[in-house]
């Protein structure tokens, strides 16, 4: 197993790519640094299974980090995205399949009337963000601990020590100024979100509804219907990125699922169906402040890109009740599997449909420091072992396992028994 694995051109990749870019890689979880060894260059995919450079066959539950909920390559998405290559590749000007697809966004995401798209979620929640402070005439913004929602400057902010906290540079190169404007708040704490509300003038209270990026850690009941209640008493925006669970955990997303009202919702990922795409959406008042009609400004030579909106497009039409229903049932069979297989560890999986994390740990997290007493080595390890096995897991304990509508039944035993297997080797 482990022994026979061989990695030897992705190791002479890695030795080039360093060479010319930082780290080997293109964006950094990918380098899997967190899992003590070095990345795996991919060759191709097709449906829940990819092949990397010296032929080593995976199931694969990175899935573009959630971006191919209908998994790689499907035929529809390809068909549709080959067919808008043809008319030409971006053109910087409106098409018609944009407007289809802020049609659709609208017809699923409560309170979508209107949408903005963009190129990323990065770009999508830093507009959330401008357009919440444009709007209140205020700058601070609440946002959670162990949340992620991209990398501009504001939202890279880290919690300093006490329970809701002005934020720190998270980053060299953000300014502590900006860092400062937003208040970090430990996710499922009511009392902290209660004091960070009355002690700032919030022009937003900015969450990932079923956070998944410091792995997945449920809303607390009551706690999204505290959001929901702190920014109607504060005059505050609440914005919800859905960029992981939009269009995954149901078919209007956590907003629908947890039955929360957002004022903008960010989404992202499936929105693009594997190509580059992302948006903010909401009530038409705020949609309209936006430049062209309003002057909060917000613009992108790619966005709205006819390859990413096809794609996008393609992939919401495979997204029936019917998808939801596989996605929920595969999820929670692969779920079930690895809790069996963990049997004797101190592993818990949490699980939503179409998002899982095995964490090493007891229970189930509930905040960031919960995660953080993982025992992050073992899961390391673990994951190392997996990879052996044939099984692609995101390579970080803060991360989420996505579920594709490709993941059928012998790809979960498959996982089953690859995660059953490592584990038994970890007690080597
Ligand atoms: C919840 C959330 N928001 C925003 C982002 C940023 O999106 P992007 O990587 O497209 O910039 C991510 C990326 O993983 C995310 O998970």
């Amino acid at each position: 197993m482990a022994g026979t694995f061989d990695d030897t051109r992705s190791a002479a990749l890695f030795a080039r790519a360093r060479r010319v870019l930082p780290g080997g890689v293109n964006s950094p979880v990918r380098a899997m640094r967190a899992i003590g060894r070095d990345p795996l260059f991919i060759e191709r995919g097709a449906g829940a299974e990819i092949v990397d450079v010296d032929g080593n066959r995976y199931v694969d539950y990175v899935c573009s980090w959630g971006a191919l909920i209908a998994g790689h390559a499907h035929p529809h998405v390809l068909a549709a995205v080959s067919a808008a290559a043809q008319r030409g590749t971006s053109f910087g000007a409106p098409t018609a399949a944009e407007v289809e697809l802020a049609e659709e966004v609208a017809r699923r995401v409560p309170g979508a009337e209107m949408v903005r798209m963009t190129s990323s979620g990065t770009e999508a929640a830093m507009t959330a963000v401008r357009l919440a402070r444009a709007h209140t005439g205020r700058d601070a913004v609440v946002k959670f601990a162990g949340a992620y929602h991209g990398h501009s400057d504001g939202l890279l902010a880290a919690a300093g020590s006490g329970l809701a906290t002005q934020g720190i540079p998270a980053s060299p190169g953000v300014p502590a100024a900006t860092a400062a404007a937003t208040v970090v708040v430990p996710w499922n704490d009511r009392e902290a979100l209660i004091a960070a509300s009355e002690r700032h003038a919030l022009a937003a209270i900015l969450a990932e509804p079923c956070p998944a990026n410091m792995g997945v850690v449920e809303p607390a009941p009551g706690f999204l219907e505290l959001l929901r209640e702190r920014a109607d008493a504060t005059g505050a925006l609440l914005v919800l990125d859905e960029v992981i669970s939009g269009f995954r955990v149901g078919r209007g997303g956590a907003a629908e699922r947890y039955g929360v009202r957002a004022d903008l919702v960010v989404l992202g990922k499936i929105l693009g169906g594997g190509l580059p795409a992302a948006a903010i959406a909401g009530s038409r008042e705020l949609l309209e402040e936006l430049a062209p009609v309003g002057e909060v400004y917000q613009a992108g030579t790619l966005s709205g890109n006819p390859l990413a909106v096809a794609a996008g497009l393609a992939t919401l039409e495979l997204l029936d009740e019917g998808a939801y229903e596989q996605l929920a049932a595969s999820t929670a069979a692969l779920a079930d599997g690895l809790r069996a297989a963990a049997r004797g560890h101190a592993v818990s999986v949490a699980a939503l449909p179409g998002l899982l994390t095995v964490f090493f740990a007891e229970r189930p997290p509930a905040d960031l420091a919960q995660v953080a007493r993982c025992d992050v080595a073992a899961h390391a390890a673990w994951c190392r072992e997996l990879l052996a096995r044939g099984v692609y897991p995101p390579p970080s304990q803060y991360e989420a396992w996505f579920v594709s509508l490709a993941h059928g039944a012998e790809h979960i035993e498959r996982t089953v028994q690859a995660a059953a297997g490592a584990f038994a080797a970890l007690g080597r």
